[in-house]
């Protein structure tokens, strides 16, 4: 039977300030005690993305505040803590170097292990924290700044099946949005216009198909987007309501069947490895229609499909908390001195990732 461990958590690779306290106690479904998520956006909106400087100066000048307010709303203090997990990548280095030493900071004042944890691993084992889902499993990451398929073996063991090879599927939605005059972030406004419009009116491109594998390319629906726009203003002087619609409505079709085509084609490549469910997290699984579609296939091939609750499909700290608290159960052991790492693969042995993306490197 496993020791009841409680952690604390610490995220700050990107634009979220994030602590959460998670304690797990033996077969039990883990707690999240707490959850805290200070976002970045109207920093960084004037600026059309992400700036590091400004989101590594905000994670430090708000972590204390954020983790204090997570140790209080755990209603446990720090003496109860067993160890301090925290992001050491990858993604922005400045944010994440943030996160290591004020991890370090409390480690070292009280006396507390420090356990660190891979940012794409907190996302990849979120579907055993929500719902203990068994290894192995495939999962589809899908956000702002990543896209990968990754068949999820053990605390420390994944298998990268293919990704993106440009721009991360959040990126091209809040680039399209950009293009629109719609509001940041991207994605819901674009899937509400796209709601009533016709997805047959344009047709864009589907990337990457004709080529085997899972790997996926999304940069290219924007400039096809920017030349339909481009077209209309051409045309007619301008866009109408209807057009913005339905132009919304043919790129998030495009997106849902890429990436409901590559998920069949993941599902088939590791279904000798039998995995027991497909999971989606990133902001991107917020989306109802690429949702429906990545149902649909996962139903075709017999899996269980999960997507976890929205708050914890994107970046948040009790991911990290219990990652931390698999690698401990798991009996892997880090060295104290570890470094913060802006590019941190899951998948050693794949090849790297092409682009950095607007958030950071991609792995
Ligand atoms: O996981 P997340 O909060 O942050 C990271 O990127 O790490 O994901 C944010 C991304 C943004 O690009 C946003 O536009 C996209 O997820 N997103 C959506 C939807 N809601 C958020 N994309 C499509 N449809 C949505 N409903
Ligand atoms: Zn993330």
């Amino acid at each position: 039977m496993d020791r009841t461990l409680t952690f604390l958590g610490i995220e700050t690779s990107c634009d979220d300030t994030a602590a959460a306290v998670v304690r797990a106690s033996g077969a039990a479904r883990p707690e999240i005690l707490s959850s805290e998520v200070l976002g970045q956006t109207a920093l960084h909106e004037a600026f059309g993305g992400v700036v590091p400087e400004i989101a590594a100066r905000a994670h430090a000048e708000r972590l204390d505040g954020v983790v204090e307010a997570a140790l209080s709303a755990s209603g446990i203090g720090l003496d109860r803590i067993d160890a301090i997990a925290v992001t050491a990548g990858p993604g922005l280095i400045g944010g994440v170097l943030s996160g290591v030493m004020l991890a370090r900071g409390l480690a070292a004042a009280r006396g507390l292990p420090l356990v660190p944890v891979n940012h794409l691993a907190g996302h990849a084992l979120t579907p055993r924290l929500t719902d203990k889902v068994e290894f192995p499993y495939l999962m589809l990451l899908v956000s702002g700044g990543h896209c990968q398929f990754l068949m999820v073996k053990g605390a420390d063991s994944f298998q990268r099946l293919g990704g993106t090879i440009d721009d991360a599927p959040g990126e091209a939605f809040d680039k399209t949005a950009k293009l629109l005059g719609l509001p940041q972030p991207g994605g819901p406004s674009v899937e509400a216009e796209a709601a009533l419009g016709d997805p047959q009116r344009f047709r864009f491109p589907r990337p990457l198909l004709d080529r085997e594998g899972c790997d996926m390319s999304f940069s290219g629906l924007k400039t096809a987007l920017l030349r339909a726009r481009d077209a209309l203003v051409a045309e007619k002087g301008g866009i109408a309501v209807q057009d913005r619609r339905d132009l919304c409505a043919g790129f998030q079709q495009a997106v849902a069947e890429v990436l409901a085509i590559k998920t069949a084609r993941a599902i088939a490549t590791v279904a000798d490895l039998r995995p027991t469910t497909l999971a989606v997290a990133g902001g991107v699984a917020a989306n109802r229609a690429i949702r429906a579609c990545l149902e649909t296939v996962s139903a075709k091939a017999g899996l269980p499909f999960l997507a976890p609750p929205l708050r914890l499909c994107t970046d948040n700290a009790a991911m990290i908390a219990w990652a931390g608290i698999e690698r401990v159960r798991a009996g892997l052991t880090d060295a104290p001195d570890f470094i913060a790492r802006p590019r941190w693969p899951l998948d050693q042995a794949a090849p790297a990732l092409l682009g950095s993306g607007k958030k950071g490197a991609k792995a």
